[in-house]
């Protein structure tokens, strides 16, 4: 990883002298090991079943009777990956659910067939008439992913299948899906959340090592190295992801550009840079997305003699962080949630931006949004929803600062995930960054042999 070519001067081996440590949490985060994938399906089926006794739940709160849902194999429904079993890899064949919220008496409440023949639908329609139905959900919202998850050739069918009777009961409400996907089950004494702190821990310490010196030579590595770092790293836990890290300099690369260039040359890390990273694990069926920023020591410099610029930086982000997460409340749309944090910035006399997003099942998951980046105003469909109690959110924004040193105005960009709790509030599933991950560099070592930049 650290490349050792094009040495124009010795260069002392560096020494680790411990991982930085930048969290409001109270300890240093260590790697969680993951139990066998026998104890996790465990795990992870107890949280579907959770998930699954709740439906009635959300279609009683939207005042709808059914969810139906039909897909095939290699055509699923978006939903269908919250709902299926830790053993099924996919739908088969004709996979058709559905969901009441008060099944008629002696009746069930949910039902599942996986079929082939036109069966399927003699077996829909008796159990529809046997239930008699009022209002039927299908998921073909146009906008989101959570509840337009139904293949337009699986509509047509469906609605040839089951005649204009059940046809004309078919409605669209797209809360259902995002509840469902949105809201994260307890689980056996909240281990849920349990295991989500320790996805969290554990992207907390691989970022930790990654922004050290044990990765990271000043004059040598790139930012694509400490990338292809972090993957290898992941794998290595048992972990996956769910998009590809990003490191960059602050100020020197374009981080946020939607449509980065393809042929973009990643930069050589030198002493003095500001480095940023945008890095989320997988594991368990959750998924995080933390960035952080990391200052590199010139030689001899200790935390003392990081600019003061960055430091305020980092400090009007937190502040950021504070505000959006104090005006999250449950029940007001993402983009309320945004105007009045933004108005509250601007009144506090600084610039900045937010882009929060729901997380869990997925990296992007079901719930509002709270603004883009691209969409400071408001945004549409998604940042009409509610936000809703029971899940988890990406505190994701930056904020601008005039940094004197360089003079220049830097964005510090930083995010952290946040788990709902009793009483309307928010908290950090592991914690914040308030302090910058370090590289050191030593001016000289015991053998007095210069690390010097080429
Ligand atoms: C990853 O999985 C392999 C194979 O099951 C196992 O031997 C190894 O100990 C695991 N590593 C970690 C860090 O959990
Ligand atoms: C929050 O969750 C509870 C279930 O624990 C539910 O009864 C309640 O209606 C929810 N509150 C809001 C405002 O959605
Ligand atoms: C700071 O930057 C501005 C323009 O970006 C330039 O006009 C000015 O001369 C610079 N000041 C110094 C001290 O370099």
């Amino acid at each position: 990883m650290i490349q050792s070519t094009g040495l124009k001067t010795l260069v002392a081996v560096l020494l680790s002298v411990g991982v930085a440590q930048s969290s409001a949490a109270t300890r240093e985060p260590q790697y969680v090991t993951l139990p066998s994938l026998r104890e996790q399906l465990a795990i992870t089926d107890a949280w579907r079943s959770e998930r699954i006794a709740n439906i009635p739940n959300i279609l009683k709160k939207y005042d709808v009777d059914a969810w139906l849902i039909s897909q095939h194999e290699h055509a699923e429904d978006t939903v269908f990956w919250s709902l299926k079993r830790a053993t099924q890899f996919a739908a088969r064949r004709r996979t058709l659910q559905l969901f009441l919220a008060s099944p008629a008496p002696g009746l069930q409440s949910s039902y599942s067939w996986i079929d082939n023949t036109p069966e399927v639908w003699s077996n829909l329609l008796d159990v529809l008439e046997a239930q008699d139905a009022r209002s039927i959900v299908v998921n073909v919202d146009a906008e989101i992913a959570f509840s337009g998850g139904m293949h337009a050739g699986e509509l047509v069918e469906i609605q040839r299948r089951v005649g204009e009777k059940w046809q004309s009961r078919f409605v669209a409400e797209p809360m259902v899906g995002v509840e469902v996907v949105g809201t994260m089950p307890r689980g056996k004494e909240g281990d849920r959340l349990k295991w989500y702190k320790g996805l969290m821990e554990t992207a907390w310490a691989m970022i930790g090592e990654a922004f050290s010196e044990r990765v990271i030579t000043p004059g040598f590595t790139t930012t694509e190295d400490v990338e292809w770092w972090l993957r290898d790293k992941v794998q290595a836990m048992n972990y996956t992801t769910w998009f590809q890290p990003d490191v960059s300099i602050i100020g020197k690369d374009d981080f946020g550009d939607p449509n980065p260039s393809p042929i973009q040359p990643k930069n050589v890390i030198h002493y003095g840079d500001l480095l940023h990273v945008d890095f989320g694990v997988t594991a368990i069926g959750m998924n995080t997305d933390t960035q952080h920023l990391a200052y590199v020591l010139y030689p001899g410099e200790t935390e003392k003699d990081i600019p003061q610029g960055f430091r305020v930086g980092l400090k009007k982000a937190n502040r950021l962080q504070d505000i959006v997460r104090e005006n999250m409340k449950i029940g007001m749309t993402g983009n309320a949630i945004l105007t009045k944090s933004l108005e509250q910035m601007k009144n506090e006399g600084f610039d900045g931006r937010v882009y929060c997003h729901p997380i869990g099942d997925w990296g992007h998951s079901a719930g509002t949004l709270i603004g883009m980046f691209n969409l400071q105003d408001e945004v549409p469909v998604l940042g009409d929803l509610p936000l809703l109690n029971h899940t988890y959110y990406s505190v994701e924004l930056y904020a601008e600062h005039f940094v004197p040193e360089l003079n220049k105005t830097l964005n510090f960009y930083l995010e952290e995930d946040v788990h709902w709790v009793d009483g309307d509030q928010w908290d950090w599933v592991w914690g914040r960054q308030e302090n910058f991950h370090l590289i050191h560099s030593k001016a000289a070592n015991q053998e007095g042999f210069f690390v010097q930049e080429l």
